[in-house]
């Protein structure tokens, strides 16, 4: 078996493509999918972790509800000129047959991870606050997971949701603040990485030409989200934000990282900018860093082969 894997997410356009990449690769085994708000409502994410199981015929892997807001203020609200009316970059009713799990996300991420200590891996491709909520039921948790990956964030870059803030940490940065600040061994694969990772056009076409049944969905799924990319990136093909972290999970060694303890600003307008401190440590570092674990942050990226990887996995089978 792979390495076990509990992916947190919004689904979301790239959120499909990077599970529907997760279910492709031998070396990883889901183990659940939790929801989470963030392109879309709670309800609507969670209807879609379902459909993109269904698809993929892996009903045998748990769906389990997350939280409906952030930790401190009401959701924001869905980004249908993003992720399209259903989340998934159409206006079809998206209407799974299975159901979720009775279990909370976050009750899910700690029993999964507790049956099998020092081994799960989670996976957020969306807000933080299930994993926040996760860890304040359940302090252990930090000595429970192998590694905690995260897309989110930007250290060096500027943001994509404000001119300062990234759109998954923007979407609850108290949750962002613990999670980076828990203690356990989380990565950031943010916008520093994942803004060097343009699928071209030509690459999607080949893609969503291609004949499983992921594929068939995706082909649904992209062309509103490319046409956002292209229309306000002013680039040919999409950035695959999420898919990166399963690229990430699968070669660790095609991303450069830094070591920094990273702060996530929770006031007026630069809410939600992670801040990583590249200074001093220690004692000597200043007060709202001081004492904060470091944080693995990528910084490069081979982009030719998060792409390749990419292809391999979302054209295979049919
Ligand atoms: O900023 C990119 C992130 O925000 C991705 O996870 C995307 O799916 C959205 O949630
Ligand atoms: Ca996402």
């Amino acid at each position: 078996m792979g390495r076990p894997v509990i992916i947190d997410t919004d689904p979301g356009v790239d959120d499909a493509m990077a599970i529907l990449m997760a279910l492709a690769s031998p070396e990883l085994e889901v183990l659940a999918l939790t929801t989470i708000f963030g392109n879309a409502a709670t309800d609507r994410t969670t209807r879609n972790a379902l459909t993109i199981l269904e698809t993929a015929g892996r009903t045998d892997i748990p769906v389990s509800a997350g939280a409906v807001d952030p930790i401190a203020v009401p959701f924001k609200g869905p980004v249908p000129f993003v992720h399209g009316e259903n989340g998934l970059g159409g206006t079809r009713t998206i209407s799974p047959t299975t159901e979720v799990t009775q279990a909370l996300a976050a009750e899910t991420i700690y029993t999964l991870a507790s049956d099998r200590p020092g081994e799960v891996t989670l996976l957020a491709l969306g807000p933080l606050t299930n994993l926040a909520v996760a860890l304040d039921a359940h302090p252990d948790l930090i000595d429970l997971v192998d590694e905690v990956v995260v897309m989110g964030g930007n250290a060096l870059v500027p943001g994509n949701a404000t001119p300062v803030a990234e759109a998954n940490i923007n979407n609850d940065p108290e949750a962002a603040d613990a999670v980076f600040g828990a203690g356990w061994p989380i990565t950031m694969v943010g916008l520093d990485v994942t803004h060097q990772v343009n699928l071209p056009g030509a690459v999607i076409d080949t893609i969503t030409a291609a004949s499983n049944p992921g594929a068939r969905l995706l082909a649904e799924a992209i062309p509103l989200y490319r046409a956002f990319f292209e229309a306000t990136n002013n680039i040919d093909g999409i950035y695959v934000h999420d898919p990166s972290t399963v690229a990430y999970l699968l070669e660790p060694d095609i991303f450069t990282t830094d070591h920094w303890p990273v702060r996530v600003e929770t006031e007026s307008f630069s809410r939600g900018k992670t801040w990583p401190n590249m200074g001093d440590t220690d004692d000597a570092a200043p007060p709202a860093w001081r004492g904060r674990p470091v944080v693995n942050v990528c910084t490069g990226v081979n982009g030719d082969r998060v792409v390749e990887l990419l292809a391999d996995r979302l054209t295979k089978g049919g």
